[in-house]
């Protein structure tokens, strides 16, 4: 595993649009995980402005999402559909045919295995990029007694309504449910990005080096082959 430790959280992101960058520059039909939440969105602003400078050509690269709410529609402005064709497809090159995000309406197990079957058309993600919550989850794997290998639909904590409901006009408006790849599903990726903030110094930390057990989901990221953790000092 290599952990990144940059100045500033400008300059983490930074870092991570590079990497990107570089990867769909050498593999121009790469495959990308792609993650949600706040802390990716800076990521892909930059991916933005350096595919609008030339920089970098999404047309050929596919991409699959880690994980959608159950029960508001693609349209709703809190789906994770909507917010990366908002913070990303709909400002880049990229042909909106390639980019797979779960469906979080109808029947929700029909929908897991269209998830799982994304993420292997084509074979494995070249990278997959990660966010972690305050308790470790990663995806929406949260701490429970096994590690879950495939993608499945997920009752959400009360932490992780709570985090997400900041989003939300009122709490009771957050799901409680989500479709999520499985931990095993996240480990088929060839190569993994963690990024974290300064905020989530604590939990990576005890992800990174504490045991390896499904009450930390992240933890499980020490067995993978190739993990890079970029984080900041401040
Ligand atoms: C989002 C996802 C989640 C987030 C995590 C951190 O697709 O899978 O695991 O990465 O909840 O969220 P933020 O970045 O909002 O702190």
């Amino acid at each position: 595993m290599k952990v990144i430790v940059t100045n500033s959280y400008d300059e983490t992101c930074a870092v991570i649009a590079n990497m990107i960058k570089e990867l769909v520059n050498a593999k121009p039909d790469a495959k990308l995980g792609l993650a949600t939440g706040g802390t990716p969105v800076p990521i892909y602003k930059k991916l933005i402005e350096m595919n609008k400078a030339g920089e970098v050509d999404f047309s050929r690269v596919h991409t699959v999402n880690l994980d959608e709410y159950c029960g508001i529609p693609g349209t709703h402005d809190q789906s994770y559909r909507y917010f990366m064709d908002t913070n990303l497809f709909d400002h880049i090159n990229i042909d909106k045919k390639n980019t797979f995000v779960a469906s979080g309406m109808g029947d929700f197990e029909a929908n897991a295995r269209e998830l799982e079957e994304k993420v292997r058309e084509g074979g494995a993600a070249d990278l997959q990029l990660l966010g972690i919550g305050h308790n470790g989850h990663i995806g929406f794997n949260e701490p429970c007694e096994s590690f879950p290998a495939a993608v499945h639909p997920v009752e959400l904590t009360e932490s992780t309504i709570q985090a997400n409901s900041r989003l939300f006009d009122r709490v009771e408006d957050v799901p409680t449910r989500a479709i999520t790849m499985g931990i095993g599903t996240i480990l088929k990726a060839r190569r993994i990005l963690l990024i974290a903030g300064a905020d989530k110094r604590e939990i990576v930390e005890k992800a990174l080096t504490g045991p390896v057990t499904p009450w930390v989901p992240a933890s499980v990221l020490q067995l993978h082959r190739d993990v890079t953790v970029i984080t900041c000092g401040e």
